[in-house]
């Protein structure tokens, strides 16, 4: 499948197209022909969503080898079905170019544990991320959103910010309270975020070592930035989870509902490391996969003025000109499509890399032992074979009632290693889309091209420089009073 190096890699063209009332978002065009080797390994280093031809996007399975590696794409329902449900033991294993990048940071953390650990610590995870425990923290959400809806209120006329930035203080702010409690300090949440993006910034997600036949890669060494930035955010983390240990830590932040539930438990009770791996996992997981969502989110609607008086409509129905809040969400159906269609379009975990344990056969495919097994919700989610107009920003998709295959849509992943935190996820985002919609028109600057690349998630390249206009209060209020 891959051809002999012909010409070196060749950046796509990123294709966005305006009609009346209708916006195909960016995306890189898909390259007209299979690329090869060496345009593989670098433009999958550069953004790993701009390398694949149009055939990849069909629904179906294809195998490949890059040097000494096998990869096999799985792009339909029902395989995506038995690699992660029916053969869930054999294919749990994340990929070793994931592991190595994420576990100095952290360690047996739940994102990339596996075997017992993984069965062993899932529970105590998925139930203090779970939904019912969503009241507790709605009120975190409500007051971050408006504090930013706050400052925005207060910038200069015409002043820019740039959106992914905004979103990722303001879900930051959440995780961290919500993680670590109400009473963390400033500097101390301050410090683990700083950590966070510098640790990211220096993470490599390529592992030459596994391509070249070490199964389990080679280890990620990192330079001296990237140990400053684990010591910092192990530090802070420890600190607070000590804090909570004597009893001074805030009652009914996650931190605490871990250590009592694990208390509880009756197994073995687990260690400040392996308490810190967890939390730094949770902050880590639900931080920038919010915020890039939101962001997205914003793109997509100020385009589409459409859509947005819709939402608009909806919030002023729904919360005439209070601000909504966690209880409004059954009636803001429109703000909740939008951000789901904006998960279709942008997932922000866009590839989901595993390792096979053992051997396997996968349809007409046989797997190899230590194979990389990658399900990509980016290409399924833009798959002509699953969905109508695949590239379209639709948000109606998911109000028509029609039934959305639960393995043809998955940027919380499906099966047993599912987000334990998409209702969590999927509240703040809509909650906190809501609140600002309903103040602010979010303007991106003129002429600015969107180019979405993905690193460890799927981002705008650059950013999104934009300027924010209140709206004026009669149009906040409910249209039929
Ligand atoms: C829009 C927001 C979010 C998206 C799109 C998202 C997406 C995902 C995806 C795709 C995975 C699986 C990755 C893989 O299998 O390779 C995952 C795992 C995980 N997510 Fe989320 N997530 C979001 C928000 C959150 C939030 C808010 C939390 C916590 C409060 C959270 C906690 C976790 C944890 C702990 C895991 C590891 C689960 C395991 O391996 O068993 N996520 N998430």
């Amino acid at each position: 499948m891959i051809n002999f190096p012909t010409r070196l890699y060749c950046h796509p063209v990123t294709i966005e197209k305006h009609k009346a009332a209708e916006f195909v978002p960016a995306y890189p065009e898909p390259l007209q022909r299979d690329p090869n080797l060496v345009q593989m390994i670098v433009g999958a280093r550069r953004n790993l969503i701009a390398v694949w031809p149009a055939t990849s996007y069909r629904a179906g399975i294809d195998s490949f080898r890059v040097l000494r590696r096998q990869i096999v794409f799985v792009n339909s329902p029902e395989h995506i079905r038995y690699v992660v449900v029916t053969r869930h033991d054999n294919f749990e294993r994340k990929s070793p170019q994931m592991r190595r990048a994420l576990e100095t940071l952290l360690g047996d953390g739940l994102f990339i544990s596996e075997g017992e650990t993984w069965k062993k610590r899932r529970p105590l995870v998925a139930d203090i991320v779970h939904k019912r425990r969503l009241l507790e923290f709605g009120q975190t959400m409500e007051d971050a959103a408006l504090a930013v809806a706050a400052e925005w209120a207060g910038l200069p006329a015409g002043a820019e910010i740039e959106l992914t930035e905004e979103m990722g203080r303001l879900t930051a702010t959440i995780i961290s309270r919500a993680v670590f409690g109400n009473n963390i300090a400033r500097d101390a949440a301050q410090q683990v975020i700083d950590g966070f993006s510098a640790y990211q910034h220096h993470a490599d997600s390529f592992n030459l070592g596994y391509f070249l036949g070490a199964d389990e890669g080679w280890p990620a060494f990192g330079g001296k930035r990237r140990r400053r930035a684990v010591a910092m955010v192990h530090g802070v983390v420890e600190n607070v989870i000590n804090a909570h240990l004597a009893g001074e830590g805030d009652a009914g932040s996650m931190v605490d509902l871990l250590i009592r539930r694990n208390q509880k438990s009756g197994g073995e009770p687990l260690d400040v490391t392996a308490l810190r791996n967890e939390a730094a996992t949770i902050f880590m997981a639900g931080h920038e996969t919010t915020a890039t969502t939101l962001s997205w989110a914003w793109y997509l609607l100020a385009n589409a003025p459409w859509v947005r008086q819709s939402i608009h409509d909806e919030i002023a129905a729904a919360c005439g000109d209070r601000p909504p809040t966690l209880a409004d969400l059954p009636q803001l159906r429109w703000c909740r499509a939008v951000i789901q269609e904006t998960l279709r379009l942008y997932p922000p975990v866009p590839l989901l890399p595993r390792q096979a344990r053992e051997a396997d056969r996968i349809g007409h495919i046989d797997v190899e032992k230590s194979a990389l097994v990658m399900i990509a919700p980016w290409l399924l989610h833009r798959s002509p074979d699953l969905w109508d107009k695949p590239n379209h920003f639709l948000p109606e998709r998911f109000l028509s009632g029609a039934r959305i295959d639960p393995f043809a849509y998955i940027p919380f992943a499906v099966g047993p290693r599912i987000c334990p935190g998409m209702n969590f996820g999927l509240d703040e985002a809509t909650l906190c889309l809501a609140i600002l919609a309903q103040r602010f028109e979010v303007l991106p600057r003129e002429g600015y091209k969107v180019e979405p690349v993905c690193r460890l998630t799927l981002r705008p390249k650059g950013g999104l420089p934009a300027r924010v206009v209140a709206r004026a209060p009669q149009q906040a209020i409910r249209r039929d009073d």
